[in-house]
């Protein structure tokens, strides 16, 4: 089930959120890279974006443990800036979850609290599970919008996918949640 995040989920989410690099990015990213990560850092990211309300995050949970979770915020980018689209920072599955449609049922729940929005991810170019995890669920690979993810002088090329959630029912969402 989902339910939103708190800041006592912080260390869950960072564990989720390590091991997930770890075994999603193997062969994408550099080794060095993925054993350098620190779940104590992406705790303090994940709780500042929390408390200072940069993000609204949600967690799912099996057999009350953290299985998942997901970021999400104003979209950060210049040619969105002033508009009210947002961003999912991040999405992740503890590696023993994925690849059962977990993700699917996931994404339609935090969809419910993003109705009308239009949304904007940035993805690993060889993330072929993600890409076709997003495009199943309605995203539009944006074919003029690419960067790329910088470390330690070399670059790994990120795509945006883009996506408009139906409104089910009237909402005022959108960035509106994060002033
Ligand atoms: C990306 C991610 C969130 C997608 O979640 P997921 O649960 O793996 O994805 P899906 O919901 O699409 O399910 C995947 C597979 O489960 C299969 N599946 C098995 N049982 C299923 C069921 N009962 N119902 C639906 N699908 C089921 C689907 O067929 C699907 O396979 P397909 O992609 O070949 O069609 C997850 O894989 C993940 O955390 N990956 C690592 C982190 C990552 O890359 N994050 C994105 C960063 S931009």
């Amino acid at each position: 089930m989902k339910r939103a995040a708190t800041v006592a989920d912080a260390v869950a989410m960072a564990e989720v959120h390590v091991a997930s690099w770890r075994a999603a990015y193997k062969g994408i990213l550099p080794d060095n890279l993925l054993d350098g990560l620190s779940i104590e850092s992406r705790r303090q990211m994940w709780r500042s974006c929390m408390e200072e309300k940069k993000c609204r995050c949600f967690v799912w949970l099996i057999d009350g443990e953290v299985a998942a979770f997901a970021a999400i915020g104003p979209a950060r980018d210049d040619d969105l800036r002033d508009s009210n689209a947002l961003e999912l920072y991040a999405i992740h599955f503890r590696p023993g979850w994925c690849g059962l449609g977990l993700g699917t049922i996931f994404w339609q729940e935090i969809e419910k609290e993003i109705e009308g929005n239009t949304v904007v991810l940035w993805v690993l170019e060889q993330n072929a599970r993600a890409r076709r995890f997003y495009g199943k669920n309605g995203f539009t690979l944006e074919e003029d919008k690419k960067k790329l993810f910088a470390w330690q002088g070399m670059g790994f090329p990120e795509v945006r996918y883009r996506k408009r959630v139906q409104r089910a029912v009237a909402t005022s969402a959108g960035r509106q949640l994060f002033r």
